[in-house]
This record gives structure tokens, C-alpha cells and sequence, in this order.
């Protein structure tokens, strides 16, 4: 018998979500974005229940590539534009849309040759200061750009910094209006948390949105709201069993560095599950698990292969007892994984991207 660990993949949970970023959608049409191998959750997992998507957006060429060999003829999108002149083959190849965020990646344009001209986006940095064009010199970009046989169409784009949180998107919103007003092509601004708390906005909603974490099912402003306000149902579950239980007396430690000492008697169950499945190991005690769907806590430091939980109230516990570390057990209780990413410190897409490869996974 294999480690009892398993992830098991949503895939009516996933059809769901991308039915509900539609709703928020409106008129614009929507990315699916799927960088880091859909999340954690696997590419070719994902497909069919993003088919609905009106082109994936992602990162990698290897990932291009793979959504391509599945059959999607669709748009594509490179969210970082190409890192090297060669890319530009592959992206002429495989008709590729590719993000143009400075003035490097014109050059190579410039000089690239093709016989289809590219659709890009261009990218402004309204605020985020990570990738793009300073607003002052936007306008500079687009003309060259445009001026290129190489390329067809433009999309101006930006990125929210806050979009989840109380700074919110009008500082950006304005920046990027001001500096577009009158060039010509269709527009893309949001990530799930502008799509979802600013659907109403036409201007933010624009021609394209961009939403990945709340496709997976994660609230994009946890803990200000969880997914159930959003709609939105869990895409990943993590479950195990229990492989062993200690009956510890008061004073007696647990695990590495006994960063936990027993109050009182009490029962802990062992859990098939430690950072090296993907679970974080910087989860305090306390942090929510499942039992036979029951929740309690995690006790004491998570280790590479096992991690302690709190059975003294869950008498029927004990060795092959189903554990959900996040998702939905099989009674039917759902732990949201953005719980488990707040009491870790972290967001959900931290732990979503970081499923271990050793963690077998099925799709229901
Ligand atoms: C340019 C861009 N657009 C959209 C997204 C999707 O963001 P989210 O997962 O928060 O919806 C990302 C993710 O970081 C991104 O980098």
C-alpha cells in the first residue's frame, strides 16, 4: 500500500467558478489563468472544465505548449511576455499572445521574423512597480510598437497591487485611464479580487478579465471574506489518514524541539502528511484540520513526513482515521484552504502551488 496521502482535483468545483467569474464578467471576456501548473492543481487536469475560458493565460513557453498539445486553438497568453528573442518563434509557431512590458522585449520584436503579426499586450506599470511601462512613458511604447509589421493588435494592460485589500484599485484605475485615454484597443485590468469586488465597474471589468486564485475556489480577499460569500467551491482537497496515536500525559512534549507541551492528559493522532507533501511547515499549533470531518487542530511542529492533531475530544479516532488538511472530507464539511494558508501565515496560493510531486492526485 501506497502513504495514505491524496489530493483529489474538483472538477464540477472548478466548472463552477469559472461559471461564476463569468457572471462577474459580464460582457468582457475572461482568461483563465493557469501559471504554475493551473495552480498546483496540473494543466491537463484543469482543461476540460476551463474549456468555457476564452484563452488561458499563463507563464512558461513549456506550459503554451502544453495547452496547446491538448487541443486548445484558442488564445493563449504569456502573462510575462517573451524572456528571449528565440521565444518569438514558438509564440509565431503556436500563435502565442505575449505581454509587452519594456523596452527589451520591442527590440526583439523589432528584429523577429514572421509572417502572422502578434497580438500583444501592453503593459503599464500604474503603480505595482514590478513589470511595465511607467505611465509617462506608455505612449512612447505603444507608438513604436505600433509602428512594427510585427504587430497586429495591442491590448493595454495593468496589474492591481490591492486589489484585495483596503487601498484598494482607484489610484491605479486612475493612473492607467489617464495615460490611455485616447489610444485605441481593447483593455484588461482585473485579477479575481477587481473582478469579483469591482464587477460592477465597466471600466476595471473592460474587455478582458484576468482572474487565476478564484478559479480554484479561494476568496482573493481572505479573511475580509471567505469563498462561500465569493460563490466560490473548493477546487483541491488534501486528505490523509491517521497512522498512529499517543495517549500523552500533562508535561509530556510533541514532536521536534517540543515546541508543545500537554496541559493535560490528552490524545493526538499522527498524520500521513508533512512539508515534504506541500503542507506548510511553518503551521503553528492550532492551525484547523479535519478528523473524520470534525475539526480540530494541529499540535506542536510539522514535520517532513507527519504532523500531530489534537483526537482528545474525537474518541472514535485512531489509526486509519480519514484527515482532511484542506478541501472538502468525505462527510461532506468543507476546510477552506485559505484558513489554513491564514493560521500558516501565508495565502492559499502558496500552499495550492506547492503540492508536493510525491502526492498522488485524482481528478473526480
Ligand atoms: C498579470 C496577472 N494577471 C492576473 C493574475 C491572476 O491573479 P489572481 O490569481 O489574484 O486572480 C496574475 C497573478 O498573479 C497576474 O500576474
Amino acid at each position: 500500500m501506497p502513504r495514505p496521502i491524496q489530493a483529489t482535483i474538483h472538477t464540477e468545483a472548478l466548472r463552477a467558478n469559472l461559471a461564476r467569474l463569468r457572471a462577474a464578467a459580464g460582457d468582457a471576456r475572461v482568461w483563465g489563468v493557469v501559471k504554475a501548473d493551473a495552480y498546483g492543481h496540473g494543466l491537463e487536469r484543469v482543461y476540460e472544465a476551463f474549456r468555457g475560458v476564452d484563452g488561458f493565460a499563463l507563464l512558461d513557453l513549456a506550459e503554451a505548449e502544453r495547452v496547446r498539445a491538448l487541443g486548445w486553438r484558442g488564445p493563449v497568453l504569456l502573462l510575462e511576455g517573451v524572456f528571449d528573442t528565440r521565444d518569438l518563434e514558438l509564440c509565431s509557431r503556436l500563435s502565442l499572445w505575449h505581454t509587452v512590458h519594456c523596452e527589451a522585449q520591442i527590440d526583439m520584436l523589432a528584429v523577429h521574423k514572421t509572417h502572422t503579426p502578434h497580438r500583444v499586450f501592453l503593459k503599464m506599470n500604474s503603480g505595482m512597480n514590478r513589470l511595465g511601462f511607467a505611465p509617462h512613458a506608455f505612449r512612447a511604447a505603444w507608438t513604436r510598437l505600433n509602428a512594427l509589421p510585427q504587430v497586429d493588435e495591442i491590448t493595454l494592460m495593468t496589474h492591481f497591487s490591492d486589489a484585495d485589500g483596503p487601498r484598494g484599485i482607484a489610484h491605479q484605475v486612475r493612473t492607467f485611464g489617464d495615460a490611455t485615454r485616447d489610444l485605441p484597443g481593447e483593455r484588461s485590468l482585473s485579477n479575481s479580487a477587481a473582478a469579483l469586488r469591482f464587477a460592477d465597474d465597466l471600466a476595471v471589468r473592460a474587455d478582458w478579465i484576468r482572474p487565476g486564485i478564484a478559479l480554484y475556489g479561494s476568496a482573493p480577499d481572505h479573511p475580509a471574506h471567505d469563498a462561500a460569500h465569493w460563490g466560490l467551491a473548493p477546487t483541491m482537497t488534501l486528505a490523509s489518514r491517521l497512522v498512529g496515536v499517543q495517549q500523552l500525559a500533562a508535561g509530556d512534549t510533541v514532536g521536534y524541539g517540543s515546541s508543545y507541551t500537554a496541559p493535560a492528559a490528552m490524545r493526538i493522532g499522527i498524520v500521513a502528511c508533512g512539508y515534504a507533501d506541500g503542507y506548510p511547515r511553518h503551521a503553528p499549533t492550532g492551525t484547523p484540520v479535519l478528523v473524520d470531518g470534525q475539526r480540530t487542530r494541529t499540535i506542536g511542529r510539522v514535520s517532513m513526513d507527519m504532523i500531530a492533531v489534537d483526537i482528545s475530544q474525537l474518541p472514535e479516532a485512531g489509526f486509519g482515521t480519514e484527515v482532511t488538511l484542506w478541501g472538502r472530507a468525505s462527510r461532506g464539511t468543507v476546510l477552506p484552504v485559505d484558513e489554513v494558508a491564514h493560521a500558516a501565515g501565508t495565502v492559499s496560493y502558496e500552499l495550492l502551488c506547492a503540492l508536493a510531486p510525491r502526492v498522488p492526485v485524482v481528478a473526480d
